[in-house]
């Protein structure tokens, strides 16, 4: 598929996006790279909900900003909107504390579950344990039941297109 036409399909979609604070989506690392360049190529993107492991709002939100934008990968970005970055981003990016191990991906906040059922058209799962010795109950709950947790979440979403995840194995 073209990139042309990738760019297109994400014009005016909400996305949820799983892992965002990991290498596929983090600068720190390399990763929020995804999210960095969703918000780059496509700002028509309509919103983009990151599910952060944190314990609330403010947390997810303190994590977002200290892990991708304060980094050098969002410089493009900052050079772009100058004083607007954080207008920008709070139009689009909506930080959501939860854990994909649980149901409902662990979101308390009702409103805004009802609101993402409604919302989301597309549904990014990059939320893994990578770790190649972790215990094999923890690796099951997250890479198995997790990925059974967020496929529920997106069978929730009235209006999803696609469900995209990501794994090695
Ligand atoms: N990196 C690569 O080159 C590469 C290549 C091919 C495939 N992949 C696959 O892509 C996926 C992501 O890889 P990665 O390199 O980005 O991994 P990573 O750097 O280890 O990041 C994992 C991400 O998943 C999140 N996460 C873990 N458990 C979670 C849970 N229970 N609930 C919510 N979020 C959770 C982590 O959040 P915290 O920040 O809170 O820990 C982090 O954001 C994996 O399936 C991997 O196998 C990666």
């Amino acid at each position: 598929m073209e990139s042309g036409r990738i760019i297109d399909v994400l014009d005016k979609k909400s996305i949820l996006v799983t892992g965002a604070t990991g290498f596929l989506a983090k600068a720190s690392n390399i990763n929020v790279v995804f999210v960095e360049k969703i918000l780059r190529v496509q700002p028509n993107v309509k919103k983009l909900y990151l599910l952060v492991r944190a314990t609330d709002a403010k947390s997810a939100l303190q994590r977002f900003n200290t892990e991708a934008v304060e980094t050098d990968l969002f410089k493009v970005l900052k050079e772009k909107y100058n004083t607007n970055l954080q207008t920008f981003l709070s139009e689009k990016v909506i930080l959501v504390p939860g854990d994909i191990t649980c149901e409902n991906l662990g979101m308390k906040d009702s409103f805004m579950k009802e609101q993402m059922w409604r919302d989301v058209e597309v549904v990014v799962n990059a939320a893994a344990s990578t770790k190649f010795h972790e215990r094999y109950d923890v690796a099951l709950d997250i890479n198995t039941c997790g990925a059974k947790f967020v496929l529920d979440f997106a069978k929730k979403c009235i209006n999803v297109k696609l469900l995209l995840h990501v794994s090695t194995g």
